[in-house]
């Protein structure tokens, strides 16, 4: 088989695109109607994954398919296919191609507005596009008008193929069917249900192996080994009250309280937007410092408005419940560059220890610029029971930043 088409058949290269997008399509469209009846869960955010990576990929494969249309030449109407028949079936042609990259598009768009972290098969983000978040309703309202635009247009196009083949003996169908031998048939349909194998049943498809942001273990164990190879244990509470004088305040315009997860192998960031705290430090007698920190859970956001409705839900943060979190410290050592804290932080009424690397940077206007990091298991304080306890599409490990700005406190 010829990879250019002629005069009077398709070839090889728009052959394969033909059924290759068509087969993407439907797998496309079956995963998002299974995994849409489903209640949130980490299983359904895999199936939506792999949704959207299917209907990336047909958008890339379109974009191919038209540069290959225009490259190679186009066959001349199938034989019974003539006047206006020919310039409908031209007409659905052109819709279809519309379709192919309307319907990825409208995805996309939603899931930009929406603010959905995406990694195409967990192997590269795909950005967002730049859209604002009022489009997730109108771009879902689209991608659900666009689908039953395309579920009617497919099946007059595969009716329209079948009746002329059938009825009026054109060799439409035939010259778009595949061809070649039983063998390379055999060959080929052992080959995708391999990949299907590989991909749904022996679990090793990348969709279904998030990775954990591969620093933040790290960075727990290199706050330890500073603190230890500078000042051995960790050791000496300082009790509120025996601190030093030297106060701080945040200045909140200029202050942030943000963390870094993963949703399915894709990097999803987020801050708190209510938190205070009362500071008291001095580089110099570091031991005597004291943070007492105030959160209110309620202010949490992800830049997700779904997933901004689901956490304050008892399963996530409780904030009903627990409408504060507090991280109070307990010592401070000083490290190689910067500080650490170690303190207890308390979520759901849950309490760890927690340590805060920190650096301190006093500026020649006397305020000082604050970067803490700590990294936290969102499963030690119950964030995310159930199902999302033990499976890490949510990962576990959470990078917590503080950025601040700090001004000597003056009653
Ligand atoms: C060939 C391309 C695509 C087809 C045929 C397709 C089809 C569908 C269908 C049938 C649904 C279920 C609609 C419903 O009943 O709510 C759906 C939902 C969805 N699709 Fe696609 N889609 C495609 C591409 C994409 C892409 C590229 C993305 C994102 C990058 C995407 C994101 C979504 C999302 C987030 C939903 C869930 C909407 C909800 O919240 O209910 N889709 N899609
Ligand atoms: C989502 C699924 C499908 C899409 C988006 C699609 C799209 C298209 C498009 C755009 C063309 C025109 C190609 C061109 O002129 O460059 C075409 C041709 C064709 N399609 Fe499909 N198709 C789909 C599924 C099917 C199925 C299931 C059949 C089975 C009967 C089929 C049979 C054909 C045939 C026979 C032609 C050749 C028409 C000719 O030679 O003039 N298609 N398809």
């Amino acid at each position: 088989m010829q990879f250019k088409n002629s005069d009077n058949t398709w070839g090889l290269v728009s052959k394969s695109l033909h059924w290759i997008i068509a087969l993407l399509i439907f797998t496309a469209i079956g995963l998002a109607l299974v995994a849409d009846d489903m209640p949130n869960s980490p299983e359904k955010i895999k199936l939506f994954v792999f949704h959207k990576s299917l209907g990336i990929t047909v958008l890339a494969l379109a974009i191919l398919r038209l540069g290959w249309k225009w490259f190679t030449p186009q066959p001349n109407d199938a034989k019974g296919i003539t006047g206006t028949n020919a310039k409908l079936a031209h007409l659905g042609h052109w819709g279809l191609y519309g379709l192919m990259f309307a319907l990825p598009i409208s995805g996309w768009v939603m899931n930009s507005a929406a603010g959905f972290p995406f990694r195409w098969m967990n192997w590269f983000t795909v950005p967002h596009l730049p859209v604002s978040k009022s489009l997730q309703g109108p771009a879902h309202s689209a991608h659900e008008l666009l689908f039953l635009v395309l579920a009617v247009a497919v099946i007059g196009h595969v009716v329209m193929a079948v009746v002329h083949h059938v009825k009026h003996g054109s060799d439409v169908l035939t010259r778009m069917l595949p061809g070649g031998n039983h063998r390379t048939w055999a060959l080929g349909i052992g080959v995708i249900l391999a990949l299907l194998y590989y991909v749904f049943v022996a679990g090793s498809s990348p969709i279904s192996s998030p990775t954990e942001p591969s620093n933040s273990e790290a960075v727990k164990a290199d706050a330890l080994n500073d603190s230890e190879k500078t000042n051995g244990a960790l050791s000496r509470s300082v009790e509120a009250g025996s601190h030093t004088d030297k106060q701080w305040r945040i200045v909140s315009s200029d202050s942030t309280l943000s963390f870094v997860g993963s949703y399915d192998g894709a990097e999803f960031k987020g801050e708190f937007r209510d938190f205070s705290a009362e500071m008291f430090f001095d580089e110099k007698t570091p031991k005597e410092g004291f943070f007492d920190v105030l959160i209110h859970t309620g202010s949490i956001t992800t830049y997700s408005s779904d997933w901004d409705a689901s956490l304050p839900d008892s399963e996530w943060f409780a904030v009903k419940q627990f409408p504060e979190a507090t991280y109070r410290t307990t010592a401070f050592e000083q490290a190689d560059e910067g500080f650490i804290a170690q303190g207890l932080l308390t979520i759901k009424g849950i309490s760890q220890e927690v340590p805060l690397l920190f650096y301190w940077n006093t500026q020649p206007d006397g305020t000082v610029i604050f970067q803490g990091e700590a990294v936290v298991n969102r499963t030690e304080f119950n964030i995310g029971e159930g199902m999302w306890a033990t499976d890490p599409t949510i990962g576990f490990d959470v990078k917590v930043s503080v950025s601040l700005l700090l001004e000597p406190f003056t009653s």
